[in-house]
């Protein structure tokens, strides 16, 4: 039996103005599974992953995430679901003027959320300590270097336990050696929180770590679809230039 859908998104369009970047695209991402997706820049990987949150609305499409029908839910229902679906946003951005405590304690208290089993520190400190940084609490963002950064916003992407991750670009700007250990990290991730993950990269170390499979993106769909191993010796020219 297939394993367990947790996300299927079926012929998703999405223009603006007459720029059409979601042309009819499909997308199923199973539990556990690590689902690379790459493309040209500006073709509409963040778009992709926003309409499946609802940061932006499709034009045309379903899309059922863990068992919701995301384009019928009210905003308390929406709010509800992406509780359960961390986004690691381009960019990654920590607010400047908090520590990294407040930072982690700011999605805690947007959603009002509560756990059986830990407090608020220890949720805090559970997160840091997956993303190997509890010694950064009291740190101020602007203490901490690229790499910290995208590892406290992941940890703040974790706080909240979700089943599903969206990674943008998590290894964007950071050096080869930091990329790996990130890339490391997503999979270490996946393994104490068992989720399932869409991963966005220009990083084909990242890509090549990080996913079970790629989805190669162009023109508003997937064109190809395949493993690391699989799309590095494919016939295609036009593929294997992603991998080099
Ligand atoms: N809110 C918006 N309003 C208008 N146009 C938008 C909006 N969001 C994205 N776009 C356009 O949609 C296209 C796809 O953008 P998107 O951010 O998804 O690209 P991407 O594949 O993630 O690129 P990159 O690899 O550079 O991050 C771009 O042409 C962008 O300008
Ligand atoms: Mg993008």
């Amino acid at each position: 039996m297939d394993k367990e859908e947790v996300i299927v998104a079926k012929k998703l369009y999405k223009s603006f103005d007459k720029n059409h970047i979601l042309r009819g695209i499909d997308l199923v991402l199973h539990k556990g599974e690590n689902l690379g997706v790459v493309g040209k820049s500006g073709i509409g990987k963040s778009v992709l992953i926003k309409c499946i949150v609802r940061l932006i609305e499709p034009d045309a499409g379903e899309i059922d995430v863990l068992g919701t029908n995301v384009l019928e839910c009210n905003s308390n229902e929406l709010n509800e679901l992406r509780k359960k679906v961390g986004y690691l946003f381009q960019g990654g951005a920590l607010y400047d003027s908090m520590s990294v405590r407040e930072n982690l304690f700011f999605p805690i208290r947007r959603t009002q959320f509560r756990d059986k089993k830990l407090d608020t520190e220890e949720l805090i400190e559970r997160s840091l300590r997956s993303v190997g940084l509890l010694d950064a609490i009291d740190k101020m963002p602007s203490e901490l270097s690229g790499g910290m950064k995208k590892r406290i916003a992941l940890a703040r992407t974790l706080i909240l336990k979700p089943e599903i991750i969206l990674y943008d670009e998590p290894t964007t700007g950071l050096d080869a050696v930091t990329s790996g250990e990130i890339s490391e990290l997503i999979l270490k991730i996946r393994e104490e929180y068992n989720t399932a993950a869409i991963i966005i990269t220009h990083d084909m170390k990242c890509a090549k770590i990080a996913t079970d499979s790629i989805k190669i993106m162009d023109e508003g769909i997937f064109k190809v679809v395949g493993t690391y191993d699989e799309l590095s010796r494919n016939e295609e020219k036009e593929v294997r230039d992603y991998f080099i």
